[in-house]
């Protein structure tokens, strides 16, 4: 079946995981027509934008994309691109599945929780203003309607894929309005539309205690925007990193499909990326669109590579010695 996918290689190592991804992809589900589109400080040197009009329009038209990192400046120049996407194509709900991996050693062998991120609100609403001089203020929003939403996904998700619980990581004890709206519209969705499944809350320097101590105990994790963000990477860390960690943008009728990692500039160029979790964000890519059996398919070969451990086939990070290409070239064998 013929199929219109955009791809967003981005920058630093976004275009080798880009293609790495794409023939493991292509090998599991051929027929896929791919769009290549600018987008980052790539587009910004070769095209004079960082999100040129064309990549808006096609994405407009397609309304699905396997995205690759993007670079976005600390404390000066550009608001990031992914933000940005985020909040234009209002893909409020990030899902990011945290998986203990055969073969992958880490302290724990039996993670298995989802993180669900808050993506277009929050402290990531852009608005930041100098007061006076030496005096800043970044505003956090919260809206009623911004709350319900990712609280209803939340739920609908856990009972669609038969998970037990959702956890609410908060601070409401300090902000009491801004995260006190959010635990209070998720208690309400809980009771009123998802009674069956369990519903907790915890303040969330807790929560990350008793993440690191005891992931088994987390199920699905609901959290606003900035604490989804850092919490997405601390649970990465404990299945082996920001290489293991596949992740979507959800709206309406539109995705876009990223791993959790970013640019990783110090990798970039050098073939030693670790292609994987963007390959396991094209597999949730697959399910999307109804391709389970390419996506079962290719699930069952990366799992196989990393099943039998080859140090010459796994990147650094997860303690081989390969290179990104040859990681994908291995998966794609297995297919
Ligand atoms: P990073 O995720 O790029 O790198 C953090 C650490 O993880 C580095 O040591 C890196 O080598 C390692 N790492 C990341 N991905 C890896 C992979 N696939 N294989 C092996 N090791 C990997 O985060 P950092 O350094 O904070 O950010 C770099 C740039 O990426 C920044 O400009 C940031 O804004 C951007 N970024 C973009 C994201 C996106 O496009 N969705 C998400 C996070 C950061």
């Amino acid at each position: 079946m013929s199929r219109t996918i955009c791809l967003i290689p981005g920058d630093g190592i976004g275009p080798e995981v880009s293609n790495a991804a794409r023939k493991v992809i292509d090998a599991a589900c051929p027929g896929i027509e791919w769009l290549s589109l600018p987008a980052g400080a790539g587009a910004l040197e070769r095209h004079g934008d960082v999100l040129p009009e064309k990549t808006l329009k096609t994405l407009e038209e397609v309304r699905l994309a396997l995205k690759g990192p993007i670079t976005t400046p600390v404390g000066r120049g550009f608001r990031s691109i992914n933000v940005q996407l985020r909040k234009k194509f209002d893909l409020y709900g990030a899902v990011r599945p945290v998986r203990s991996l055969p073969g992958v050693k880490t302290r724990f062998d039996d993670v298995e929780l989802v993180v669900i991120r808050e993506n277009t609100e929050g402290l990531y609403s852009g608005l930041e203003h100098e007061v006076v001089p030496g005096v800043v203020e970044s505003l956090k929003i919260a809206t009623q309607a911004g709350c319900e939403r990712i609280a209803r996904f939340a739920f609908d998700y856990a009972r669609q894929r038969g998970r037990k619980k959702v956890t609410v990581f908060h601070k409401a004890n300090i902000m009491k309005l801004s995260d006190g709206l959010f635990i209070k519209v998720a208690k309400h969705i809980h009771e009123t539309e998802a009674p069956d499944i369990e519903y907790e809350e915890l303040i969330i320097d807790n929560g990350c205690m008793q993440i690191v101590r005891d992931p088994s105990r987390f199920d699905v994790l609901l959290l606003e925007n900035l604490y989804g963000d850092v919490v997405s990477d601390l649970c990465a860390g404990l299945v082996g990193g920001l290489g293991v960690v596949p992740g979507s943008n959800i709206g309406k009728d539109f995705a876009i499909f990223e791993a959790v990692h970013g640019s990783a500039p110090d990798l970039a160029g050098q073939n030693l990326a670790n292609p994987l979790a963007l390959i396991m964000s094209g597999v949730m890519m697959l399910n999307h669109i109804g391709e389970r059996e390419a996506a079962t398919r290719a699930k069952e070969a990366y799992n196989a590579v990393l099943a039998e451990g080859n140090p010459e086939q796994l990147t650094r990070d997860i303690g081989g010695q390969g290179t990104t290409s040859g990681f994908a070239d291995a998966i794609v064998a297995k297919l």
